[in-house]
């Protein structure tokens, strides 16, 4: 067997069946920039981009010539009983941007890791169970970032962990009763909810929070796994917002470049003297991969590229481009930077059913744009552009909006 039979026969049939009910399952043949091609010979306009992994686009040419050139590095790709001059490298301009100088970073391979390797330090740390995350919120499929899911669709089948508890969001009320018994380990949450339909705390919601969990002795972790490096028109999507910094913050999509898995988990050093620095705890938390040399020079590059590209005011330029643009209508645009949503106001509902972001992510498809249902919030569609967006591409997407629209229109009509 070769192909889709080998696919459909060994790896997920059943998720191959969906992607035939909508149309989405002919083979990726080559991604360049924004743009897929397929073999049945479309081209979408990616405005999913790896859930906004592909940071600089698919494929991004200097970053596979520079990988290609450490790949002929002779220097060992793993080498655990070392050290690594790229994890340096990578580690102090990344805790210098994200607001927690003289802290530590520890690497990883994918955002659940760091997610994982985050709760685990905040147990560790504070010899505390207990950990809180928030209704819509997302952080990976692993099974503590599963428990804190603010949708209970991921833990079908789980038996409950009662260490894990979930608050509706932005309820401050609830968290302080919550924190109440001083028995909270940790308060991860995303500053923009991606799942939930780039839906974005306040600052001062943030810096309320915050004070919460210091009051209370809980570590706050802020998940932007997808909402930092510059997607939200600040390195940090928390400072975007003009939220205070965490005591964690975890990232992983944009620092691989959508080509090598990199996370990352940024701390302060009053964590890492309660676990890795005890007699002989140099190495409690880890992993194989976590920190290869390859990886960490990607996360390099790329940190590098969106230094260049001056990632948090592109995308706060384009972001502004796309509002400025964006029609009253049925549909309207939310998010913050360039991790948006197209929301289907109640208006959008009546006229074109319950399900009018289905039909507008069907009709987007049907012009050559690829967005992404909200998994959270049935009445959105999620959009991650690269950062490396054109004003040309904008406009392609902006057009192809209008014509989606008019086609429901008509149908309504009909
Ligand atoms: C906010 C957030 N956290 C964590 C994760 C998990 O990352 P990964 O899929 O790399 O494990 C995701 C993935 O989409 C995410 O969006």
């Amino acid at each position: 067997m070769t192909g889709i039979d080998a696919y459909e026969a060994c790896v997920n049939p059943a998720w191959l069946e969906v992607l035939r009910q909508c149309g989405l399952d002919a083979q990726s043949l080559a991604a360049d920039g924004c743009w897929l091609c397929l073999d049945d010979g479309r081209r979408l306009l990616d405005f999913v981009a790896g859930y906004g992994a592909a940071a600089i686009g698919h494929n991004p040419p200097e970053l596979l010539t520079r990988l290609a050139q450490d790949l002929r590095d002779l220097a060992p790709n793993l080498h655990p009983l070392g050290w690594s001059e790229a994890a340096g490298a990578l580690a102090e301009p990344l805790l210098g941007l994200a607001g927690l100088p003289g802290g530590k970073a520890l690497f990883a391979s994918s955002g659940a890791e760091a997610v994982e390797g985050a709760l685990k330090l905040a147990r560790m740390a504070g010899g505390r169970a207990r950990a809180i995350g928030f209704d819509g919120g997302f952080h990976g499929l692993t099974l503590a970032a599963t428990q804190l899911a603010g949708s209970g669709f991921w833990r079908q089948g789980l038996p409950a962990d009662a260490d894990c508890l979930r608050l509706p969001w932005g309820d401050l009320a609830a968290l302080e009763g919550a924190l109440a018994a001083n028995d909270v380990a940790a308060v991860l949450l995303e500053p923009v909810q991606g799942t939930a339909g780039a839906r974005a705390w306040s600052g001062d919601a943030l810096h309320r929070l915050a004070a919460l969990c210091r009051q209370h002795g809980a570590w706050l972790i802020y998940d932007e796994v997808q909402s930092g490096l510059g997607r939200c028109g600040a390195w940090f999507a928390y400072q975007a917002l003009g939220g205070p910094p965490p005591d964690m913050l975890l990232l992983a999509k944009g620092l691989s470049g959508g080509v090598l898995p990199v996370s990352a988990l940024l701390y302060r050093d009053a964590i890492y003297q309660a676990v890795f620095a005890r007699p002989g705890c140099a190495k409690i938390h880890g992993s194989t991969f976590g920190g290869n040399r390859l990886a960490l020079r990607c996360g390099l590059h790329m940190l590098e590229a969106l230094r260049g590209l001056d990632a948090p005011a592109r995308a706060a330029g384009q972001s502004d481009y796309l509002r400025r643009a964006w029609p009253d209508g049925p549909f309207v645009l939310e998010g913050v930077g360039l991790m948006l949503a197209l929301r289907a106001t109640p208006r959008a509902k009546s006229r074109f059913g319950e399900q009018a972001a289905g039909a507008l992510w069907l009709q987007l498809l049907a012009e050559g744009v690829l967005t992404a249902p909200a998994a959270h919030d049935p009445d959105a569609l999620r959009l991650l552009p690269p950062l490396t967006v054109g004003r040309a591409e904008l406009d392609y997407f902006l057009n192809a909006c209008q014509r989606a629209v008019t086609a429901l229109e008509e149908e309504a009509t009909t």
